[in-house]
């Protein structure tokens, strides 16, 4: 049976990075969802003041459904941050959440150019757990919660790892971005609008 894996989280959290490096410790197919929209005809139109692309889900669900079942190869892994409202069910499904400690997320999200309402827009999805819950809603069981915070590339794919080889268990809603912030007295920067 092939297991498939998803590497989900907020924009800019470190999907990509820790996805290509688990793809090459896995020798597994990788699929990156905003390649695959593009590469497939799966974007119906633009969101130009998001600067982001709005995808066939539908479509995209049943495209992927094919990849996985014509891949010779057994692992599967899926980078996106919508990964979970795509990737078909009836296969082995393991979904890894990304988090990370928004002043963090903040400082990779402005390398990356992010400012203004977008930059807020994702930390805030950061911080009400949009990712996760989108998880929940489709692969509920099946989820792993990690905070990448400070950690480089190579250790979140060893605890990766060592969640799927089962010497860790997985856990999942101990990341609480919300109270961390209040104690840390700096909530209401997050929350402002732009
Ligand atoms: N563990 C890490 N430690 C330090 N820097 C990292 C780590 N993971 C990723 N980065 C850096 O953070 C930035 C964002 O990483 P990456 O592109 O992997 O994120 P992403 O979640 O795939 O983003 P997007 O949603 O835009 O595709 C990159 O500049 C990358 O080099
Ligand atoms: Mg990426």
């Amino acid at each position: 049976m092939k297991h498939v894996i998803l590497i989900t989280g907020t924009p800019s959290v470190g999907k990509t990075t820790t996805a290509k490096a688990l793809t090459e410790k896995l020798n597994a197919e990788y699929i990156n969802l905003t390649d695959y929209a593009k590469n497939n005809n799966l974007i119906l139109s633009d969101d130009k003041e998001r600067c982001t692309s709005i995808v066939n889900e539908e479509a995209m669900q049943q495209k992927l459904a094919q990849t996985i079942n014509t891949t010779n190869n057994q692992n599967i892994i899926i980078d996106g941050h919508y990964a979970s409202a795509v990737t078909p069910t009836q296969h082995k499904v393991q979904v890894f959440v990304l988090r990370r400690h928004p002043k963090e997320l903040k400082t990779f999200m402005e390398q990356k150019g992010y400012t203004g309402n977008k930059l807020y827009e994702n930390l805030q999805a950061e911080i009400i757990d949009v990712c996760l819950g989108e998880a929940v809603q489709f692969h509920a069981g099946r989820i792993c919660e990690l905070d990448v915070t400070g950690k480089t590339p190579q250790k979140i794919v060893e605890d990766i790892l060592d969640i799927l080889q089962k010497r860790k268990t997985c856990i999942v809603g101990t990341v609480d971005w919300m109270g961390t912030l209040e104690k840390e007295g700096t909530l209401d920067q997050y929350l402002k609008l732009t």
